[in-house]
């Protein structure tokens, strides 16, 4: 059997005769591409997705309870002094790495392009996202030393032009030999009866897997191998969407190393019970972060004897990690979460069509779910006005405008101290 033979087999058992049509209507090129793809899909693992579509979420409350934490700023200086030479001892030693989640598209920001690519403004000239975070692990290398290697996830979709948009930057003066660009997997997206999408250039639509990806790709993609060949231990994973993300944190670093932990987090507390952020609780004496899209409105509200929200300590996707634990995370499977989307596609006629309500199933694993692997971890609360300032709204919350006002005013008080 040829691989066209193959792929038309196995769209068949899986109920996609829609695909096997397709082969008809387009030329021998595409007919190769189109089963390449086909045999790269894994059709049980979707399937299996498509019919978890039709069960529910439950939460089991009785599950659930709050998360400790230390808090930064109530450390004793002996404490934080502890910390931050074990942090700062393991950093100049060279076990330092860092990964910058860059797959996602800045659609939300209504800007076309890698998110990382967006011009925030600030000091009126202003600073591209990618440049924001050069430039804190630039300071970071200076303050210790070191050159920290920096591993950026991008998508199948922005990858070139993440590529090309650093080359032409320069890296942003970051030494390029200590960057290496990996890419993250896709998963089709599948309507309402289970039929996978046709893309305008007649093949599978597929997209982005969700961040929960990372893992899987840091070991399929080499990254996980040169890290260990570098004598790194601990990896920091982060977004590219935080103008004050701080990548090299000595406290929780030398905070994880002291107390023997193989996953840490930094968060800060949740400004109020709907803002648009995961939290931390434990689920079965286990670590986990529930996200904004699911967490219910009596938990999100609920408070504790202090008067603090219950579930009040934000994910604010500043995570880090012991090479081994991304390495056990990396052959786990994570759970897959559901959007239902609006997604445009090539019908039975050949036409296309721009559907005016969701029609469509996108399956995403998130960074956090892996948390549950382990039996805790390790977290310190930042402060919200050095630590998270997101930017994922065109306007309003979490917008530029308030990024920006965050970015400047954090400089300032810099500057003075
Ligand atoms: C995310 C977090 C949420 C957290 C909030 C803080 C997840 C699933 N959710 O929500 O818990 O409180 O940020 O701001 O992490 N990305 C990829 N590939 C993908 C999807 C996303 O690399 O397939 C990257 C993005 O480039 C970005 C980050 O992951 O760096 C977060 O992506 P986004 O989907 O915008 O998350 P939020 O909904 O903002």
């Amino acid at each position: 059997m040829n691989e066209i033979q193959k792929a038309k087999e196995i769209l068949k058992e899986y109920n996609q005769n829609h695909i096997v049509k397709l082969f008809d209507k387009i030329d021998e090129e595409k007919q190769a591409e189109l089963a390449k793809q086909v045999l790269g899909i894994d059709f049980h693992k979707i399937t299996e997705l498509y019919e978890n579509t039709k069960k529910e979420i439950e939460i089991k409350e009785k599950t659930i309870t709050q998360i400790s934490y230390l808090d930064k700023a109530k450390l004793s200086s002996e404490e934080k002094k502890k910390f931050d030479t074990l942090g700062i001892e393991s950093v100049k030693k060279g076990e330092y790495a860092v990964v910058t989640m860059a797959g996602g598209q800045g659609t939300r920001l209504g800007h076309s392009g890698p998110k990382g690519t967006f011009k925030l403004d600030v000091y009126g000239k202003g600073k591209y996202l990618f440049e924001i975070l050069a430039e804190n692990l630039k300071d970071a290398n200076k303050k210790y030393g070191v050159t920290i290697p920096w591993y950026i996830m991008t998508s199948k979709e922005n990858n070139e032009q993440t590529k090309d948009f650093l080359e032409k930057n320069n890296y942003f003066g970051y030494d390029k030999s200590s960057v290496t660009l990996f890419t993250q997997g896709e998963l089709p997206l599948v309507d309402t009866k289970g039929k996978l999408l046709i893309s305008k250039d007649m093949k599978i639509k597929e997209a982005s897997d969700g961040n929960g990806g990372t893992y899987s790709s840091l070991r399929s993609s080499g990254a996980l191998a040169d890290m260990k060949e570098r004598g790194v231990k601990w990896v920091f994973i982060g977004s590219v969407d935080n103008a004050l993300l701080k990548m090299v944190d000595v406290t929780l670093l030398g905070m994880t190393i002291d107390k023997n932990y193989q996953i840490a987090s930094k968060t800060v507390a949740k400004a109020n019970p709907q803002e648009r952020v995961g939290v931390f609780c434990k689920c079965n004496n286990h670590p986990k972060v529930i996200e904004y899209t699911e967490l219910p409105e009596k938990m999100a509200e609920e408070v504790d004897n202090n008067g603090e929200l219950k579930y009040g300590e934000s994910h604010i996707m500043c995570n880090l990690y012991s090479v081994d634990a991304i390495e056990k995370i990396s052959k786990e499977t994570l759970m897959y979460h559901t959007a239902f989307k609006k997604n445009s596609y090539i019908d039975e006629n050949g036409k296309e069509v721009i559907p005016e309500e969701p029609n469509s199933y996108k399956f995403e694993s998130f960074i956090f779910d892996a948390f549950e692997f382990f039996d805790d971890i390790a977290i310190l609360r930042g402060k919200r006005e050095d630590d998270f300032a997101p930017v994922k709204n065109k306007e309003g919350v979490d917008s530029p405008r308030t990024a920006k006002e965050l970015y400047e005013k954090y400089w300032a008080r810099e500057i003075e101290k």
